[in-house]
């Protein structure tokens, strides 16, 4: 009897033993049920995972029992793949939770008091060497443009060192204490504005860096504190990869020091940001590909202008709203081609910011003329397929131009709740007939793959809004359209779910040379998922802007417990 049963288990365990040894310390999850958006295999109900963090087995437990050696383990909820954020900005995020959030502010009393609770809050802080930071005001809530003076007639906030982004982040607000740090007389800046009415105080674009010359930078510690929370924060609303629009070479190195710890939750996909604004810099920084898929870089971010709400996207003719304007360029046309050209002869995926039709006139120009460049012997498009340069934001583009990018396959960047934060004035700048052919784009990009993201801390990061805003192009935080109607913007431009699903997996997936690998539940991609309550497609529309995440899964690690 007890041979007989130990030559049963031998003859049951030695073919495991001898060929498939790791099978013992698999896990196999099964859930309710499993959207996995792969052509091979839709739905499942388990799939199994192997100790170095990738699918092994995607399968329905009617099919098929799984491997008796693996750990089984059932699980309430629904599967999706983890979500990628296809353009953010991890460290300026974190900054964000660690600052006065202005988000939303209705008026300058409301903002000044946002300010005095952080103060309250953090009463060693606006020093010299640590300044007060924040972001998310609009001078439209304000009815004027803020001064240096609204801070310092504050007498909680007088005298302290004090810098307020813009909601776009194209401009900075500041205090007094800062203003004297600077030499006078203040000189106007090429591609920047120095706002002188109705006061000094605020400075955007090109004219950002005077500040920025004087800003006591948050140094290494603090900088790593901002990214842990940030992908803490990252990993709650189900997102397990992103791509870091602007890394610093610092920024590139202490991301590399940071991979290796516990607290490095969400895959990075970085885009390489010179120093010097769109410069070349190949000797500042290599290419990194990590084994284990947590970050990446390979790629390098170029600015072709500025952002739609202060008027800094450059326009092939003016604005409706100021007409003796078109914004500007921060780099003209024969630049920006020689600079993307010599990333991509570099072996760089090239990636331009261009908001405004000449911006991404240029962009396209730029990024035809590398292309041309580097691959001599294979059509455009098939270099295009090779390279996979992209535009980031793409978001005001003539008909002419969009030609160009079906073209070629250019791969638009897209962030959903961008248009629905615009609509409430994109028509006034645009006028008509620009906003109907031109603006936000979404529905007729999708062949170009479009990669979707939130541009954090621009936007919050939660990619269930941003599927809300692709799906009914009304805003995620009112659920209304334009002007508190009930009706889309643009409805003709809305994506379907399954559309922005892909947009939040597979377009950055694409974008980022991950297809296959990344956004995706199959044998031998990355075990990232996410477990929501119920199935997105059965949900109320209303409740898509609000889904809760459950559990947020990467490389196989529980990352996040709702
Ligand atoms: C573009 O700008 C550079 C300097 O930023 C300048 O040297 C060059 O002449 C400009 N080219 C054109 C065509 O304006
Ligand atoms: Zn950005």
């Amino acid at each position: 009897m007890a041979v007989s049963m130990l030559t049963a288990v031998l003859v049951l365990i030695l073919p495991y033993a001898l060929f498939n040894i790791p099978n013992i310390f698999d896990n196999t999850y099964c859930y309710t049920g499993v959207t996995t958006l792969s052509l091979l295999k839709p739905t499942a109900s388990c799939f199994t995972v192997s100790s170095s963090g990738r699918f092994t087995d995607v399968f329905d437990l009617q099919d098929k029992r799984p491997s008796w050696l693996s750990r089984v383990i059932f699980r309430d909820g629904f599967v999706l793949p983890g979500l990628w954020d296809g353009h953010g900005h991890l460290i300026q995020y974190g900054e964000l939770l660690h600052s006065v959030n202005l988000f939303g502010s209705v008026s300058m009393d409301d903002a000044l008091s946002n300010v005095r609770q952080y103060v309250g809050a953090n009463p060693d802080v606006g020093t010299a060497g640590d300044w007060i930071r924040g972001v998310g005001w609009d001078q439209a809530a304000f009815g004027r443009m803020p001064v240096a003076r609204d801070l310092e007639d504050d007498i909680a906030l007088k005298g302290k060192y004090i810098m307020l982004d813009r909601i776009d982040v194209h401009c900075v607000w500041v205090s007094q204490a800062v203003l004297n740090l600077l030499q006078e007389p203040i000189p106007d800046v090429p591609g920047g504005e120095v706002i002188r009415n109705p006061g000094l105080g605020v400075f955007c674009d090109n004219a950002m860096d005077m500040i920025m010359k004087v800003f006591s930078k948050p140094d290494a510690v603090k900088k790593s504190k901002f990214v842990s929370s940030a992908m803490k924060e990252l990993n709650k609303v189900g997102i397990v990869g992103m791509h870091g629009a602007g890394a610093t070479p610092n920024d590139l190195e202490m991301y590399e020091s940071l991979a290796d710890g516990e607290a490095w939750s969400v895959r990075v996909y970085a885009m390489l940001e010179c120093g010097k604004r769109n410069t070349f810099c190949p000797e500042a920084a290599e290419h990194i590909f990590r084994d284990d898929g947590m970050l990446y870089m390979r790629s390098v971010k170029l600015f072709a202008d500025g952002a739609l709400g202060s008027w800094g996207s450059a326009m092939l003719e003016p604005y409706d709203d100021h007409p003796q304007s078109s914004g500007s360029l921060l780099i003209n046309g024969s630049d920006l081609m020689s600079i993307a050209t010599a990333w991509a002869t570099e072996g760089y995926q090239v990636n331009i910011h261009a908001i405004g039709d000449l911006a991404n006139r240029l962009a396209i120009s730029a990024l035809f003329w590398a292309l041309d460049t580097i691959c001599r012997t294979t059509s455009r498009s098939e270099c295009q397929e090779i390279h996979r340069f992209r535009l980031e934001h793409a978001q005001i583009i003539h008909p002419d131009d969009q030609q160009r990018m079906f073209d070629a396959g250019i791969i638009p960047s897209i962030q959903p709740t961008h248009a629905t934060s615009d609509m409430a004035y994109a028509e006034d700048r645009l006028g008509k007939t620009r906003t109907a052919e031109e603006a936000y784009r979404m529905k007729s990009f999708l062949s170009l793959n479009p990669v979707l993201g939130s541009d954090f801390p621009v936007e919050p990061p939660n990619p269930f809004e941003g599927i809300f805003a692709a799906v009914t192009r009304k805003s995620p935080h009112t659920g209304k359209g334009k002007g508190g109607g009930d009706e889309g913007w643009y409805l003709e431009e809305a994506l379907t779910l399954g559309q922005a699903l892909e947009g939040f997996t597979k377009g950055p997936a694409r974008g980022a040379f991950l297809d296959g690998v990344a956004g995706v539940i199959q044998e031998d991609a990355f075990a990232d998922w996410i477990v929501v309550d119920m199935p997105l497609e059965e949900m109320r529309m209303d409740d898509l802007r609000a889904v809760s995440v459950r559990e947020t899964w990467v490389a196989g690690k529980q990352v996040y417990s709702g």
